[in-house]
């Protein structure tokens, strides 16, 4: 099944990475704001969802309610729509959410009803609630993941369905078959070196099951929250723009240091994560903790990632003849995708020093 929605990977951001437990309408209202005063909306970024810790009891017909910190979700979504923007919510497919909330087990079609009154545009559904009700069967799972996609599907208003079991079961090779848009390929981000890296390393492997409206999806962004490097959130935007993967941002939008915008807002690598050929990333090598990495374009040119995973400055040498066949020409037009400038390409190679977790994006077009 296909619902024809995110053709590109979801752009937008979400609650959980920054605020947890603590998000409240009022925050998210000012998220939205803070959206399009910040220009990320012109950018792609378009989804604002709320993650897991909105939910109340059901009322005596079995309707799930919203707790006090959301008062009144469908003037909360009004509210984001007015502002050019969609609004995403969080469930389970158990009977608790992860954080111990009401989740949509038995519930699977009303709630999709109440979500679509609502006017929600996006649908996160969490397993670990689940756990507690079946036997870990890929059968049980599978099903219960394909209860609200085919409960979303006949939703009056389209719903972006993605779900969220940490990479379980290989469900990468069946996410769109229960009628996901996204799968969740891995456990959760840590706002650290070593998660971003084991996380975003690991992903390469499976690229090729991303496509348009079907998205691997390594988890949300944590550019912002402080517990990396602006180096290091440049090589997190970099790898998840290389992945096609959904960038999804995780941090308070309303305080944004200059650098961290001009990581979020880099169109030129916005544009790599949003190519309509959706090609998978491929690894090109890897030379002791330098990881090189390409992905051809849409419009024939390719990315090379030149990535260091090691602890200190590296150089970094890049012959031209080294990229892959039909870019191996000594005239290639080079663009330097963090420094926005042109880079020289009369010499056999290109050599950086490249600071450590750092990295140099190129775009490599054919010779002029
Ligand atoms: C899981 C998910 C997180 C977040 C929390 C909420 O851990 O992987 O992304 O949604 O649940 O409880």
């Amino acid at each position: 099944p296909d619902n024809g929605l995110v053709r590109t990977p979801p752009m937008g951001w979400n609650s959980w990475n920054k605020f947890a437990g603590k998000i409240t309408a009022d925050d998210v209202k000012s998220m939205a704001d803070a959206m399009v005063a910040t220009g990320m909306n012109k950018a792609g970024y378009q989804y604002i969802n709320i993650d897991d810790t909105w939910e109340a009891d059901r009322a005596a017909d079995g309707t799930i309610q919203t707790n006090n910190k959301f008062p009144d979700m469908k003037g909360l979504a009004d509210y984001v729509h007015s502002k050019g923007l969609k609004i995403g919510i969080y469930s389970s497919p158990g009977g608790k959410t992860c954080a111990g909330y009401e989740g949509s087990f038995g519930h699977e079609a009303q709630d999709a009803k109440t979500f679509a009154a609502w006017g929600i545009d996006y649908l996160k559904y969490d397993l670990c609630g689940a756990r507690a009700i079946y036997e870990s069967t890929l059968e049980n799972e599978r099903g219960l993941y394909q209860k609200m996609g085919e409960a979303l599907s006949q939703s009056s208003h389209p719903i972006v369905y993605s779900l969220c079991q940490y990479g379980d079961a290989d469900v990468w090779k069946w996410g769109s078959k229960v009628g996901g848009n996204l799968w969740r390929t891995t456990g959760d981000i840590r706002d650290t070196w070593e998660s971003m890296d084991k996380i975003g390393f690991s992903q390469i492997a499976i690229s090729s099951y991303t496509r348009a409206g079907h998205w691997n999806d390594p988890d949300m962004l944590e550019i912002g929250n402080g517990g990396m490097t602006p180096d290091e959130y440049r090589t997190h935007m970099s790898l998840w723009s290389m992945l096609a993967a959904p960038l999804i941002a995780g941090n308070d939008l309303r305080s944004m240091s200059p650098e961290t915008s001009s990581i979020l807002l880099n169109k030129e690598v916005i544009a790599i994560d949003q190519d309509k050929a959706a090609k998978p990333v491929q690894a090109l090598s890897t030379k002791g903790k330098v990881e090189t990495i390409w992905r051809p374009m849409e419009d024939g040119s390719i990315i090379v990632g030149i990535y260091n995973r090691g602890d200190a400055a590296t150089p970094a040498n890049l012959p031209w003849s080294s990229l892959p066949a039909g870019y191996a020409t000594k005239h290639v037009s080079v663009r330097d995708l963090w420094k926005h400038e042109a880079v020289p390409a009369n010499g056999p190679a290109y050599t950086a020093s490249i600071p450590p977790h750092g990295v140099a994006l190129l775009r490599i077009g054919a010779a002029k």
